[in-house]
């Protein structure tokens, strides 16, 4: 018993004042802005960062679509989200971004019942191992398609629909969820689908390299349309995102590590959340944030990586929807 007081309790305390240590420095969205009369798309809803990203647009009263793999999905976080903001207007829709089709029925809808889009959240992602190379139904490698490709051509097509929403004192926002993990990236323009080299990349820093690509160019693109971008990184954080690389003993050497550095969803959900309202940032577009403030990232980017990326994307895109 003595033993448990002198030094059982003084390590718990320690613990949990380094780990209130590292909560300030991950940064909290703190504007009050409200999102009256607003329309914001947030991918992969129902799970994690995104149904975080929902909850607290839809407690800022934004009408919040919530587009995820199935509807059923959708309308069960829609559910869940009431449970608490009883007064949230949410609308709960189907969209596979591993199918170019399920995006283009998606976009149609969307354009036939809202003209405009304030907010866009590319936040849906997958991480599978390595090795796996798992494709989407048209067949681009897994994390290339569903994080970055799906996104680019869903952005695209909504682009119309968020210039509609813009105005010059307050711009429509595109916002990418990335990581810190693209430094481990590499984009090989001349085998993109990772085909033969996916035994040698690390495909889910790869993708999320090329959402960063993604944004620069986007913003570039977009500006005369008012549209901005912002890229980020939600920090390390405790979601669904890993079941597929954990196995049951990680659980017992990730905890103690976890215990310092992981997020919870709703934690994570701030730097997103900051790219989508704070006001200091309507001038910026194309940059990268990480705890609520730029992130400066350890790659060097080339604007004619960019340009020919773009391309690429497109043409892989166009090829693929006229078949
Ligand atoms: N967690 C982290 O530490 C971390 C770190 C850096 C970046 N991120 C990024 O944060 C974003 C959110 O991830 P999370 O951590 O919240 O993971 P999560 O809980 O697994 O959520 C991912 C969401 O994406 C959806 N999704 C997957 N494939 C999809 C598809 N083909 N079509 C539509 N939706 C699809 C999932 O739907 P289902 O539920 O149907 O699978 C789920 O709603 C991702 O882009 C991730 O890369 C996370
Ligand atoms: C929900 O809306 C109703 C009608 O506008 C209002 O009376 C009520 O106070 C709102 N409830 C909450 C929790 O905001
Ligand atoms: C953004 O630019 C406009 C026009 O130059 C200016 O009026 C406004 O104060 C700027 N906003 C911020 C947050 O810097
Ligand atoms: C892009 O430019 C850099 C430096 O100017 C050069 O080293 C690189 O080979 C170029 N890459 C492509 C794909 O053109
Ligand atoms: C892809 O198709 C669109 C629409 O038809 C066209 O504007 C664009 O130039 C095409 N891109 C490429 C790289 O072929």
């Amino acid at each position: 018993m003595g033993n448990l007081v002198y030094y059982f309790l003084p390590t718990v305390l320690l613990l949990a004042l380094i780990r209130k240590y590292r909560e300030s420095k991950w940064g909290k969205c703190t504007n009050n802005v409200q999102l009256n009369g607003k329309t914001a798309i947030v991918t992969g809803a129902n799970s994690g960062i995104g149904y975080e990203i929902a909850k607290e647009l839809a407690a800022r009263k934004a009408q919040v679509i919530l587009a995820c793999r199935t509807l059923d999905k959708a309308k069960q976080a829609c559910v869940s989200i009431k449970t608490d903001q009883i007064n949230a207007t949410l609308i709960p829709m189907e969209l596979d971004l591993g199918c170019l089709k399920s995006i283009e029925k998606f976009a149609e809808n969307i354009k036939s019942k809202h003209h405009e889009i304030h907010l866009l959240i590319n936040n849906a992602g997958v991480s599978y191992p390595n090795n796996r190379r798992l494709e989407t139904s048209d067949n681009f490698e897994i994390h290339f398609g569903v994080n970055y490709l799906g996104h680019f051509f869903l952005t695209n097509l909504l682009l119309d629909n968020l210039a509609k929403a813009s105005s010059k004192t307050a711009k429509s926002r595109v916002v990418v969820l990335a990581s810190s993990l693209h430094e481990r990236g590499n984009i090989r323009l001349d085998d993109l689908n990772s085909i033969q080299t996916a035994h040698q990349s690390n495909l889910y820093a790869n993708s999320k390299l090329a959402n960063i690509y993604f944004a620069s160019e986007f913003a570039q693109r977009a500006k005369d349309r008012n549209v901005n971008v912002y890229a980020c990184c939600p920090g390390w954080v405790y979601t669904n995102l890993f079941r597929h690389t954990l196995s049951w003993y990680h659980f017992f050497l990730v905890a103690p590590v976890a215990f310092f550095f992981m997020r919870s969803a709703k934690q994570g959900a701030q730097t997103p959340l900051f790219c989508a309202t704070e006001p200091e940032l309507e001038n910026e577009s194309g940059l990268l944030y990480r705890d609520c403030k730029h992130y400066n990232s350890k790659v060097i980017f080339y604007d004619n990586v960019s340009t020919k990326l773009w391309m690429e994307t497109e043409n892989m895109i166009n090829k693929t929807s006229r078949k």
